[in-house]
């Protein structure tokens, strides 16, 4: 009897303070892989074409193009097509996708390019890499997608671009983003990082806008390590495309000929390979995150203080890259998010994330402008400036709040688990909940 209150106590104390915790089963190994991505390896190995261009292949446009040999001209139109987009063009990350997509979208220094508060450094930083000046917008509550009311605020007669970010998997709100960009006369370029798979009534992320870009670095739902795609249907910006991943050269012109600057931002054949069959796997996974993810959307509606983003009726699919909810200290007796993921994952929930600490504006690179050796490209121009990074705000307040208090994250790879692990992360939170006051 002793030890069984021993036990029941112990599984009542919270496991941050020394109790049992909720769950002690692995979480599933990501990324997946078995010999049919090992064979694929071995097969670039053994095939001595581990560079892309040793078949001499450019940029694959025409629907009639016989199927290429190399890996990664593969790779890129089973992609594009799986995305509803004609072309996609291979590159090293979804950082330099996003630089590249900007170029040939004609985005140039002096440009303002709009971007939400509250996504990864590289929305912001390719504008910058450009030449161009990011300008941040908030974010909309319920989604934490760009609120395209702030959008619409933020237009200047310098503005030429706007980087909708599909945040952990939800499409953004793109009708309305389009009819601003064809009002003012701006490219539309998405960063579907997180989004492979996701789509928009019906229509793919990554064919939404005049360009997508997509991340393949480990953490994404369709991985190689490393890698991103450009996803389009407008061939001119597809073979600019291509030129600024091959150093500036042209399809079909002498290696030696360099039409643009560009740099070298080509993907391998090996990774090409590993996303081929990593494709094959993502409906699959697809189907299983979102099975989980609207499991825990009924299951913690039942907590008071828990609230998952919402899932627009415009989102036909969601890659749930992220899982999102916000946290209301309040309903925890005041406990703040940073001690309330620590005691998540004390309980096992190891993925439990706190997600960006602030908004990317409040980075030291925006704040003190230190960008190419200080302020360029920002304070070169009259309108830049006038840019104070640390203004921005009292401009994306529900950015911040996500930040410093309501956002937490679980990661795709939790929701490949089975059923019971959706039950314990939901146990966990109650256990937390109803502990939090010996936390305080
Ligand atoms: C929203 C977003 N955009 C762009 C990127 C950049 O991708 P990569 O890590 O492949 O450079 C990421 C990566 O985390 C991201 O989350």
């Amino acid at each position: 009897m002793e030890d069984w209150e021993e036990i029941t106590e112990l599984m009542e104390q919270l496991a941050l303070l020394g109790g049992n915790p909720v769950r002690t089963a692995p979480w599933p190994r990501w990324p997946v892989f078995d010999e049919r991505e090992e064979q694929a390896i071995l097969e670039v190995l053994h095939s001595g074409h581990w560079w892309r261009h040793s078949y001499g292949q450019g940029v694959e446009l025409a629907e009639g193009d016989e199927q290429p040999q190399s890996m990664v001209a593969r790779f890129q139109r089973a992609f594009a097509r799986a995305h509803d987009c004609q072309y996609g063009i291979c590159a090293a990350n979804g950082t330099v996708t996003l630089e590249i997509a900007l170029r040939a979208a004609g985005v140039k220094p002096g440009d303002e390019v709009i971007v939400p508060a509250y996504t990864y450094v590289a929305t912001a930083t390719a504008p910058l890499m450009v030449g161009a000046i990011p300008v941040f917008v908030d974010i909309h509550p319920g989604t934490y997608t760009v609120d395209v009311q702030r959008i619409a605020e933020a237009i200047t007669e310098h503005t030429r671009a706007i980087i909708p970010v599909h945040f952990g998997g939800q499409p953004c709100d793109m009708d309305a983003i389009n009819a601003l960009a064809q009002r003012y006369n701006l490219v539309v370029v998405e960063d579907a990082a997180h989004a492979h798979g996701a789509s928009y009534y019906g229509r793919k992320c990554g064919s939404l806008g005049a360009l997508g870009s997509f991340s393949f670095q480990a953490s994404k739902n369709l991985t190689a390590g490393e890698g991103g795609i450009i996803t389009t249907n407008n061939f001119d910006y597809a073979e600019m495309c291509e030129s600024l991943v091959w150093a500036g050269r042209r399809r079909g012109e002498p290696w030696y000929r360099h039409y643009v600057l560009a740099s070298n931002a080509r993907m391998t054949e090996f990774q090409g390979a590993i996303l081929l069959v990593q494709l094959e796997r993502l409906a699959e996974q697809m189907e299983k995150r979102t099975a989980n993810a609207l499991l825990l959307n009924s299951l913690l509606s039942e907590i008071e203080g828990v609230e998952p983003l919402s899932i627009l009726p415009s989102t036909t699919a969601h890659s749930f890259h992220l899982y999102i909810f916000r946290y209301r200290p309040e309903a925890f007796g005041g406990l703040d998010k940073q001690r309330f993921v620590q005691a998540l994952q004390a309980e096992g929930i190891t993925g439990a994330f706190a997600g960006y600490a602030t908004p990317l504006y409040a980075n030291p690179m925006f704040l003190e402008k230190w960008f190419m050796g200080g302020p360029w490209p920002v304070d070169a121009f009259a309108h830049g400036q006038r840019i104070n990074y640390g203004d921005f705000a009292e401009l994306c307040p529900i950015a911040e709040r996500a930040c410093a208090i309501e956002a937490v994250w679980l990661p795709q790879t939790m929701l490949l688990a089975d059923t019971q692990a959706m039950y314990d992360i939901v146990a966990a939170i109650k256990k937390v909940q109803a502990h939090a006051h010996r936390l305080l």
